[in-house]
């Protein structure tokens, strides 16, 4: 019996019973890399499942091997190790020249899926200093640096605490995900109580360190928002370098910008706040404008005012 096999931006090739999908794609003359001649030791010949995945055969003992050591996921394949036994199968050769072999067949390749790239939800975490440049303009050189190295350090062990994952750092920001390892609302819940740690560490950090020794004290504005975003490793050389990306995360941040304009330290839009099981009250509700959305966005403020005084004259400007 022969079923067809679409190979995604290709051809679409006939495969026979007991014939592998390297075998076809040979055959129907595709280019694919088998460096080990479909033995099942390179992975040279691996291809992404798009559709039909029930239609293949279980993956053979050196499949099997071969995709517990890299950690493959159940939708990444060897051609030379799957037969098709149905209509209606797509998928998309990984590896179609040499830069593709270089990128997902070197020595530093541990994670598929963050080379492969995959959409996910995920609770979104954005952090910044409130008015920071005062203090390095008052400050030593060195003062600046060891008191950013105390704030980052109160940041990263709230963070490793609630299993989130620092992606990027800005000047004195972080942008930060959780629910890379957890479920959506897990992940909320995480994002929020790393958040109100920070909130209160600082508070501690202030009144034991900042106050005696500097005579200044720092306050912080966190932005959460939840959503389908896409996370992969693009590839800059650093192999655990995720990239996480999509309108939730500018939405996120947006939030975190307007914790100056609504006066309080924590907003998190209305969307996560609803995912929590055990919500923090929140001292307000609020609507911001947002670029992209053509509706008034629903906030919760669950962080506390600031105390510094331009921050109250900005306040409350957005409905204004
Ligand atoms: S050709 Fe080497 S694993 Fe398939």
């Amino acid at each position: 019996m022969t079923h067809n096999l679409n190979f995604k931006g290709e051809k679409v090739v006939p495969v026979r019973d007991g014939q592998t999908i390297l075998q076809a794609s040979l055959d129907a003359g595709i280019p694919h890399y088998h460096a080990c001649g479909g033995k099942g030791q390179c992975t040279t010949c691996r291809v992404l499942v798009l559709e039909g995945q029930d239609k293949l055969t279980p993956p053979t003992a050196p499949e099997q091997i071969i995709k517990r050591v890299k950690k493959f996921p159940d939708n990444v394949r060897l051609a030379c190790q799957s037969q098709v036994k149905g209509d209606g199968v797509a998928v998309q050769r990984l590896i179609r020249d040499a830069v593709d072999r270089h990128i997902f067949v070197d020595e530093t390749e541990e994670n598929m899926t963050s080379v492969i790239g995959e959409s996910r939800k995920l609770a979104l975490f954005f952090i910044d200093i409130r008015d920071f440049t005062p203090f390095v303009e008052k400050s030593l050189p060195f003062d600046v640096i060891h008191v950013m190295r105390r704030i980052f350090a109160l940041y990263k062990n709230a963070i490793a605490q609630y299993d989130g994952e620092i992606i990027d750092t800005a000047g004195d920001g972080l942008y930060v995900v959780f629910g890379l390892n957890s479920k959506i609302r897990e992940a909320t819940e995480s994002a929020v109580l790393a958040g109100l740690k920070i909130l209160s560490d600082l508070r501690i950090f202030n009144n034991t360190y900042m106050r005696p020794y500097f005579n200044h004290t720092f306050e912080v504005g966190i932005g959460v928002h939840v959503g389908r975003v896409i996370v992969g490793n693009v590839g800059i050389g650093l192999s655990q370098n995720l990239t996480v990306m999509g309108f939730p995360v500018n939405i996120a941040a947006r939030l975190q910008a307007a914790t100056k304009e609504l006066n309080n330290s924590f907003v998190i839009s209305a969307v996560a706040y609803r995912l929590l099981r055990k919500p923090p009250y929140a001292v307000g509700c609020d609507y911001l404008n947002l670029k992209g959305v053509s509706t008034p966005y629903e906030v919760k403020l669950i962080g506390k005012p600031y105390e510094s005084k331009d921050a109250a004259v900005l306040a409350r400007t957005i409905q204004e």
